[in-house]
């Protein structure tokens, strides 16, 4: 018999792919959007887990937008720590586990080599405060919680939603014939969402539980990345590399974010794909290529 799984923020970029790969597996499915059910609305949550009876409660919806928490930081603790919160009471109490995401952003950036589980956490702001919150509200309710990291997500799914994801910021402003400046100050692991997806399914196969990251295998900066993004979609740009001292945003940002997935592998997991692959089967899966 296939397992129950209920997935919050199910059309999200992550949360298309969590159904995909689970519905693959002949799982029976409650996808919830914000529409179905607002998570931080605790009555709700109840409400829908109770009436399934999940085996299994995915957690992809949060809110993201970093710079804008930095004027509405209320609004980032509610979705991304306090609703957590609601999810974790609402699983401890039918039994079901829960799979939840953070991120690169609970980390400080000074580091030079990719962060591990056991590296010190330190946030920069609203956003990343609110998702460090959210990974404690979950383990102060739940014993085997499994919470993965996650970094710069991209999934075809970003095609259409509201916020889209760097590939997409950059696609348009490639298409729109201007100089495109981006920051070469600035290193990360951009993720591709399927593959999140599927190293999830492999984790909970392996009953694993705790902090596991989980992003590209490769370290690169926003500007490089960016350059690859041209290459890959055959757009020619006049890309120039800025700074993030030129380029200020509201929220401050971790220089360097990288996160090591030797835990993940460790556990049996596949290594996450190259990262110039996944850029072409993004590419390819929203009809650029
Ligand atoms: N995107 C990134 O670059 C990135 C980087 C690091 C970590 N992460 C983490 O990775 C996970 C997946 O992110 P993603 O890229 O899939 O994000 P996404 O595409 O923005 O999807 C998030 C989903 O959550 C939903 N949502 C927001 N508030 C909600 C609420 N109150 N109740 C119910 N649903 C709500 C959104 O619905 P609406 O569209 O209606 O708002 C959206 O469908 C999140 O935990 C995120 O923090 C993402």
């Amino acid at each position: 018999m296939g397992t129950r799984a209920a997935i919050f923020g199910a059309t999200g970029q992550l949360g298309t792919e969590l159904v995909k790969v689970f519905r693959g597996r002949g799982d029976e499915l409650l996808c919830l959007s914000r529409a179905d059910v607002d998570i931080t609305d605790a009555a709700s949550v109840e409400r829908a887990l109770a009436a399934f009876d999940p085996d299994v409660v995915i957690n992809s919806a949060a809110y993201n937008q970093v710079d804008v928490a930095e004027r509405e930081p209320q609004a980032a603790f509610q979705v991304n720590a306090l609703a957590v919160r609601n999810i974790a009471i609402a699983c401890r109490q039918i039994g079901a586990r829960m799979v939840h995401y953070s991120t690169d952003y609970v980390f400080d950036g000074a580091a030079e080599r990719p962060y591990t589980e056991d590296d010190p956490v330190r946030p920069l702001g609203a956003y990343g405060l609110s998702k460090l919150a959210g990974e404690f509200a979950a383990r102060a309710y739940l014993d085997g919680v499994l919470i993965l990291r996650v970094c710069g997500v991209f999934g075809p799914g970003g095609q259409r939603t509201a916020r889209g994801n760097f590939i997409e910021t950059m696609l348009r402003l490639g298409g729109s014939g201007q100089t495109v400046r981006v920051v070469q100050d600035s290193t990360a692991a951009p993720t591709p969402a399927p593959a999140i997806a599927e190293r999830t399914a492999q984790l909970l196969d392996r009953n694993a539980t705790g902090i596991f990251h989980c992003c590209g295998g490769t370290p690169i900066t926003w500007f490089d990345f960016a350059a690859m993004i041209f290459r890959l979609s055959g757009l020619n740009v006049e890309l120039r590399p800025s700074t993030e001292r030129e380029h200020r945003t509201p929220a401050r940002r971790p220089k360097y974010s990288a996160m090591s997935n030797a835990k993940m592998e460790a556990a049996g997991v596949a290594p996450m794909p190259d990262l110039e692959e996944a850029v072409s089967g993004y590419l390819s899966a929203t009809g650029r290529i």
